[in-house]
């Protein structure tokens, strides 16, 4: 990693969140609730998501863009919403910052070492994210003694921005993704996509009571406040209204974006601005 250089930063800064598109708001709505006075600068590349299909290598190319636009603001910390992101992308994003970059997976693994029980984890994600064992990996350097079992779910993604949270189209593909974990006897499921927490109550019916669900979007809205107070950059003033405390580029496609933002968040996102990355 470049050297942090914390002296640099100011506490009113807003923080740079980004996702592939619309899921990273699951993780946006955990940090509003949690540092409420923080101000946010929200980047979803709905022009070209879903990065859960695409290469190491173009995934890491896109998030370095972002990374590049989220950084014209003087961010203080970029969170990388995406699990996609987070896994192919946060080594190299690290590596170039002097500001923290924090991911979704190693909070996430955190949380499932300290919830399981019997050792037994379940992952869930995009193809990407299971494919690159980088759960595993993260699990495996906390804890030797927990076996990580992935799953890839790639439907669960186009069904949710569907709008089918609670349907039985929805149940039914659960349940076959599910069966093998459930068959494994696994006590812990890591919810490793921005969108599955918004079928949380589906999955957690099919697991059963006993399974704890991990939603790596609130432990990392965690981690990121207690990152925030050790280096004492915590926002302590609540923004002044009309200072535009949350502010959303997309991509392609704002009014979209908007419509789903505001079926996720109830703080009323009024409107999105299309960026051109190319031009940045
Ligand atoms: N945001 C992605 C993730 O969390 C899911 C959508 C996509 O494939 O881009 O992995």
């Amino acid at each position: 990693m470049s050297q942090i250089k914390t002296e640099l930063l100011r506490k009113d800064a807003p923080i740079g969140v980004f996702d592939s598109g619309v899921g990273g708001l699951t993780v946006v709505r955990e940090i509003m609730r949690q540092i409420p006075n923080e101000k946010i600068i929200y980047f979803g590349d709905t022009a070209r998501v879903p990065y859960g299909s695409k290469s190491k290598d173009t995934v890491t190319r896109f998030s370095e863009q972002i990374v590049r636009f989220l950084r014209t603001f003087q961010v203080k910390t970029i969170v990388v919403a995406c699990n996609t992101a987070s896994a192919y992308a946060l080594d190299e994003l690290e590596e170039d910052a002097d500001i923290p970059v924090m991911g979704v997976l190693k909070p996430g693994a955190k949380a499932a070492v300290e919830a399981t029980r019997n050792g037994r984890v379940g992952v869930i994600g995009t193809e990407a994210t299971i494919g690159s064992g980088m759960y595993s990996k993260y699990i495996k350097e906390l804890s030797k003694n927990v076996t990580i079992y992935g799953k890839a779910c790639p439907l669960f993604v186009p069904l949710i921005e569907e709008g089918l949270w609670e349907d039985p189209v929805t149940d039914e593909i659960a349940g076959r993704y599910l069966a093998e974990l459930i068959d494994i006897d696994i006590d812990t499921l890591i919810l490793g996509c921005t969108h599955y927490p918004l079928i949380r109550s589906t999955l957690g019916r099919l697991v059963g009571g006993r399974v704890s669900l991990v939603n790596p979007a609130y432990e990392t809205a965690r981690e990121l406040k207690d990152m925030l107070l050790e280096m004492d950059m915590l926002n302590d003033e609540e923004p002044k209204l009309g200072s535009n405390r949350y502010q959303f580029y997309v991509s392609d496609k704002a009014e979209k974006f908007v419509r789903f933002a505001n079926s996720i968040i109830k703080y009323g996102i009024l409107s999105a601005k299309t960026i051109h990355l190319e031009d940045c």
